[in-house]
């Protein structure tokens, strides 16, 4: 296991498209590992692949101490609507209010390629949506004209 860099969003990369998995290795589950210990140590709720510099559909997201690893992960159905504070640890000290569906159903595979489907509410299914943009190129910033730093919304 091994902390990864993770790329800010001046580099390109970031608005390319991930490519599907098919190869469920253990090159796969180092690079799963790899991002939990990313994601953990820079505080974020979530990461996608393209953000180490990986362009393939992976994601992984902790909301309330659980950890989920979704392979090639498809939103299946979206409802209702939420709005709330979002940023991303590849657009440092920038945040937005952000709209997004308020219950969700996801499919993706697990680490060894198995199936299997969640339903997400609240800030899970925020942040799968914010992840699954990622591996289409899409920045939560694209949602919003309104950026801000924290310090300047506190003022
Ligand atoms: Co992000």
């Amino acid at each position: 296991m091994a902390i990864r860099t993770i790329i800010t969003d001046e580099d390109d990369i970031l608005r390319k498209k991930s490519r599907v998995i098919d190869t469920f290795d253990l090159k796969l589950h180092q690079l799963l590992d790899d991002m939990c210990d990313t994601m953990r140590k820079a505080d974020g709720v979530g990461l996608a692949a393209v953000q180490v510099g990986i362009l393939k559909r992976v994601v992984i997201v902790e909301v309330d101490d659980v950890l989920y690893e979704l392979v090639n992960p498809e939103i299946i159905e979206r409802s209702g609507s939420q709005c709330d504070m979002e940023g991303c640890l590849s657009s440092p000290n920038v945040y937005g209010d952000i709209i997004r569906p308020e219950n969700l159903t996801v499919t993706a595979q697990n680490r060894d390629g198995k199936v299997y489907t969640i339903k997400a509410s609240g800030l899970l299914a925020r942040a799968v949506c914010h992840e699954v943009d990622h591996l289409n190129g899409v920045l939560f910033k694209d949602h919003t004209d309104d950026l801000y730093t924290l310090e300047k919304r506190e003022n």
